[in-house]
């Protein structure tokens, strides 16, 4: 009989946002005449953008014309796109070649599909709390994870203990679920970390297009020496509204290089094309021509506006936590506000205690590592007027 992978059994039973889904779908069975508001999983609510939905509807028409229709494209992502993102990061400041750019169908297949590069006896590190996507894909492969505290002491921002030694370390910043977001100061010791212990920085900057603070870096190459030690991840779902649509990119840097047992120097952009090219057929071209113009001038600029209006919420509920005297994270260069529930519960305790009072979903910060267990996560996703609603609830919940 086939054995299988047992790791398996090593998991919590269901994802963090199946088991959050139940307990709403549960609720709503027992209560058909309820509300419910989601401030829960971060799913977002605006439509696309009217100029991408016009590249999604020219590139329609493309694939219904033998003159213009594609079939298999690059595993690598179309180069009108990788272009795109090539010069969206030259405004930002930093230099990237073609072909570390690889496009994808987003930063969570990326993140859990880079474990396939890495041997097994690797060390990982993940602060706590964190995506649970990290610790999920390397508990399957049997890996050893390392818990690095994040907390209110270091504001949900860890620093690397010299005395610990890790392989493989997990960044998301802003941090999902915290709002925290780390200074280049803060990086920059994370990097010089990476180098001196021949590690790899795997930098989540999935909600880098929220920080509006330009002091704060928006990518890990921002840092000198990233280039030799960091993996970049970075997705249209938050950026663009593409949560539905599917389109992200990983950036592979050539210098980031590793030497075998026998001697035979490694590169991880080879290791990750291999990769793909064998197990990935492409992000569909229909869906690349939108991407690309998310990075146009008028793309961008809609975008903005997209995430100017879930920041608002996110002041909508942050002004509420004031009001209420509630101890909280996030909320200005994220679309996170992390809080300490109140009275001290235990944060699925309050998960109920809320779902059942006010009808308003959000997600227990025990879902995202132990140093949760006392915290909530609410999203600024839904609409305003929903926003304002479920506040106007909140407070009147204890
Ligand atoms: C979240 O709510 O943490 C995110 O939406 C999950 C994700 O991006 O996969």
């Amino acid at each position: 009989m086939a054995k299988f992978n047992e790791n398996y059994l090593n998991l919590k039973e269901s994802y963090l946002f199946s088991e959050i889904a139940k307990r709403v779908n549960a609720f709503i069975k027992e209560n058909p005449d309820k509300k419910v508001i989601r401030l829960g999983i971060g799913d977002v609510t605006l439509p696309l953008a009217s100029e991408v939905i016009k590249s999604l509807h020219t590139a329609v028409d493309e694939m219904g014309k033998a003159e213009t229709f594609r079939g298999y494209g690059p595993e690598q992502g179309y180069d009108f796109l990788r272009e795109a993102i090539k010069d969206y990061y030259s405004r930002n400041g930093v230099t990237l070649d073609l072909d570390e750019i690889f496009v994808s169908d987003g930063a969570k297949s990326d993140t859990g599909n880079i474990t396939d590069l890495f041997a097994l006896d690797n060390i990982v590190i993940v602060p706590d709390p964190v995506y649970p996507v990290y610790v999920d894909t390397n508990t399957m492969n049997g890996r050893k994870i390392v818990y690095l505290n994040a907390n209110a002491e270091n504001n949900f921002l860890p620093m690397p203990d010299e005395n610990v030694h890790a392989d493989i370390i997990y960044i998301c910043s802003p941090n999902n679920p915290t709002g925290a977001v780390y200074s280049k100061e803060q990086l920059k010791v994370w990097v010089d970390y990476a180098l001196k212990n021949n590690s790899v920085i795997l930098f989540d900057s999935a909600y880098e297009y929220f920080i509006s603070d330009e002091s704060l870096p928006r990518s890990i190459f921002a840092i000198e020496g990233a280039k030799k030690c960091a993996v970049e991840f970075c997705s249209l779902s938050k950026t663009a509204g593409f949560t539905g649509t599917r389109c992200g990119y990983t950036i592979i840097p050539k210098e980031l290089v590793s030497t075998a047992s026998d001697g035979t120097k490694m590169s991880l952009n080879k290791m990750w094309n291999r990769r793909q090219t064998t197990k990935f057929n492409g992000v569909p071209y229909i869906v690349q021509r939108g991407a690309e113009t998310v990075f146009s001038v008028e793309g961008m600029k809609q975008a903005k506006e997209m995430i100017n209006y879930y920041k608002e919420n996110a002041k909508i509920i942050s002004e509420t936590m004031d009001k209420k005297n509630v101890k909280y994270f996030g909320g200005v260069n994220s679309p996170y506000i992390w809080f300490e529930c109140p009275n001290n519960m235990d944060s699925w305790d309050f998960f109920d205690f809320m779902l059942n009072k006010i009808a308003v979903v959000g997600t227990p910060g025990a879902g995202f590592g132990e140093n949760g267990k006392n915290y909530f996560r609410l999203t600024s996703f839904n609409n305003k007027e929903n926003t304002v609603e479920a506040m106007k609830r909140f407070e009147t919940l204890f």
